[in-house]
């Protein structure tokens, strides 16, 4: 595989990052997911924006778009890949060993690789752990995953392909790398930025696809038991796009119900028709 690390373009087994960089050391860093499709990033601007301001919510530097861009198209070319998952990766770079970040600039990864398809439908099982809806990077895109990590760990122990955290105070919030979309009452409806989640890109998307067709679209608290009782579920993320949830926990759920269907069409034809939405 070949990888970008700090525009030098190269085999990912010759790559060389620092041991004393500051995003292997203590997760100082920001990163974004981008789905390809027929080699052209999908919804590049609002990643970019996302990117941005994660990096300046840590107070890290990120190189300019136009220099990003030319990375990412070399990076997928060297790598002749058309669909594809594309990370961009900026870090602290090298540091002091505690907390305290160094003085060099920061690394900047952009990596590649072929896309996973996704099963048709998943199940969501909630886990123990509370996301904290607010922390000092609440809503940022870090590279501090290890919380994720071990939530999905704990959803595939028990059958699931994606974890539910609710927040401090109990409400829904979202998955390890989904966001989470409920139909209540025949409005689609989706936890607030204020409950913790990350504002997803796929998220934003679909409410807009909602409202553009007229399905009523609400983001609002959510509580756990008004989830079980919804009449279809989903999640969403730039690879899983929309998913339906057929099962969260001991709980069914139809999967595809009928609005999810639409929006997953809906969001098929987008991705068509318009690469940076
Ligand atoms: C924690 C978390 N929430 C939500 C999402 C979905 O965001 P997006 O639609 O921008 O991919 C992700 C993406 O990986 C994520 O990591």
């Amino acid at each position: 595989m070949f990888v970008s690390v700090d525009g030098k373009l190269g085999s990912d087994e010759l790559a060389r990052v620092s041991p004393l960089d500051h995003g292997l050391l203590v997760g100082d860093g920001v990163f974004e997911t981008l789905r390809v499709y027929d080699g052209t990033p999908f919804a590049w601007r609002r990643h970019i924006e996302r990117l941005e301001r994660s990096a300046e919510g840590l107070g890290l530097h990120v190189p300019d778009r136009r220099l990003l861009r030319e990375r990412a198209d070399e990076v997928l070319s060297a790598n002749d890949l058309a669909d594809a998952r594309l990370r961009i990766t900026v870090t602290g770079g090298p540091s002091p060993l505690g907390s305290e970040r160094g003085d060099t600039p920061p690394t900047v990864i952009v990596a590649a690789s072929p896309v996973t398809p996704w099963p048709p439908t998943t199940m969501l099982v909630t886990v123990p752990w509370p996301r904290n809806e607010r922390g000092a990077v609440t809503g940022l895109k870090t590279i501090s995953y290890a919380e994720n990590v071990r939530a999905l760990a704990y959803a595939a122990e028990r059958g699931g392909g994606e974890a539910l955290f609710t927040n401090t105070v109990g409400d829904v919030c979202e998955g390890t790398g989904a966001n989470i979309f409920a139909v209540l009452d025949g409005t689609l409806t989706t936890p607030p930025e204020e409950s913790g989640c990350l504002p997803g890109v796929t998220r934003a998307l679909t409410l807009e696809i909602a409202a553009a067709a007229g399905i009523p679209t609400s983001v609002v608290r959510i509580r756990p038991e008004e989830l079980l009782g919804a009449s279809e579920v989903f999640v969403t993320s730039s690879t899983r796009e929309i998913q339906p949830v057929d099962r969260i926990d001991d709980t069914p759920f139809g999967a595809p119900g009928p609005l999810t269907e639409r929006l997953a069409e809906a969001f098929s034809e987008l991705v068509r028709t318009t690469p940076d939405p």
